[in-house]
């Protein structure tokens, strides 16, 4: 069986570090396939030099964009790809422009495509994720799903043909990784445990939004008087403070760069809470027994809000959920057993006839 993965995006590095491993220890070829999406050191290299993922065979450099020219140019540069290197199965991940363009690509020239993380639904309808997602999973062969709501979400929708529920890859990557975890960014800031609030805010909806993005902000500032602030900055959040001209709310944030997948979860350990709009974010606070802050509309993860792990926010009364904090009551195991990596390349082996 000789595979194609096709990631390009920080949080489908973090997934690949899973299946890369998985492929590798069952002896299956897999090509790695980077679209460019994210470029900038921190964004995308760091990812395979901390994790130990082979550099991507091919990189179609594509960069930033404008979703449709984004999404074309990555669809170009993979068609011809596939179309060289006849793949018996293409991989795409999440929910990302990388994602949708890997999916059309590969369903059109009818090379079974398999979905990682599929069944998520959130709304509003409008955002870049959910279309892509949405989109994907309807032309998927393969429907790995990371939890038992994302198999119900897509029988709701007529989807029951080769949809798997195997758990998420995240969380085998959250164990595997455990005795990794870097301390150096704590101990180097001289935080203290549960004494400061981690902080990661980067989607358009959130901060492409002026009104709402100083809504957000406000609320960080008063935090601060409180709480050290910690937030690693995405370069899209970083430049609408620029160009918004909100350098004034952040004064009491510690803005600090985007850091490693290790980095982060060893930041992650030792804080009070968290406050993110990032889906994988949110798993990886409960895989760490903290409490998330989601200022959304509605969230990723439906389970962790339904159990009280993960608490919806308004852009402007993030401060008040924080201080009603409630007792944190951890339900354990419902994105699988850690061993979806493991899973996802058994059913395509045995699924798969070379
Ligand atoms: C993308 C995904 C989102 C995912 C996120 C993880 C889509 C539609 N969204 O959002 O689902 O959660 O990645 O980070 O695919 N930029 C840099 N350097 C980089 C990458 C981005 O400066 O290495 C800046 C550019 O100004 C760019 C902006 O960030 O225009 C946004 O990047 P983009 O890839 O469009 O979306 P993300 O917000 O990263």
């Amino acid at each position: 069986m000789k595979v194609i993965s096709l990631i390009g995006a920080r949080p489908q590095y973090i997934k690949e570090a899973v299946l890369n491993k998985a492929f590798k220890e069952a002896g299956v070829e897999e090509i790695i396939v980077n679209s460019g999406q994210h470029y900038d050191y921190n964004m995308a290299d760091v990812f395979f030099e901390k994790l130990n993922i082979k550099a991507p065979d091919y990189n179609l450099k594509v960069g930033s964009g404008l979703h449709g020219e984004m999404t074309a140019k990555i669809m170009v540069g993979f068609e011809k790809l596939v179309m060289d290197i006849k793949p018996d199965v293409v991989l795409v991940y999440g929910d990302t422009n990388t994602t949708l363009a890997g999916a059309i690509v590969s369903t059109k020239l009818k090379i079974p495509l398999a979905h990682v993380e599929a069944g998520i639904r959130m709304l509003p309808k409008d955002m870049p994720e959910e279309i892509n997602r949405t989109l994907t999973d309807r032309i998927s062969n393969y429907l790995f799903c990371p939890s038992e709501l994302s198999v119900v979400n897509l029988k709701k929708e007529g989807i029951t043909q080769g949809v798997y529920f195997t758990g998420d890859v995240t969380y085998d990557l959250f164990l595997q990784s455990k005795e990794h975890f870097d301390y150096s960014v704590y101990e180097n800031m001289k935080l203290e445990e549960n004494k400061y609030i981690l902080v990661t805010l980067h989607r358009d909806y959130n901060v492409d939004d002026n009104e709402r993005f100083e809504k957000i902000l406000k609320e960080l500032d008063k935090l601060s008087k409180d709480f050290r602030i910690v937030f690693p900055i995405h370069p899209r959040s970083k430049k609408r403070i620029e160009q918004f001209g909100y350098e004034k709310y952040i004064n009491g944030i510690e803005l600090i760069e985007p850091i490693d997948y290790l980095s982060l979860m060893g930041l992650l350990q030792h804080s009070k809470s968290v406050i993110t709009d990032s889906g994988g974010f949110q798993k990886e606070a409960y895989f760490s027994k903290k409490p998330a802050y989601l200022p959304m509309p509605d969230p990723a993860w439906h389970e962790l809000v339904n159990y009280g792990m993960n608490t919806l926010c308004e852009a402007d009364n993030i401060y008040e959920k924080i201080l009603d904090e409630k007792d944190y009551n951890y339900v354990p195991n419902i994105y699988g057993q850690g061993d979806a990596g493991e899973k996802i390349v058994n059913i395509l082996g045995e699924r798969i006839d070379v």
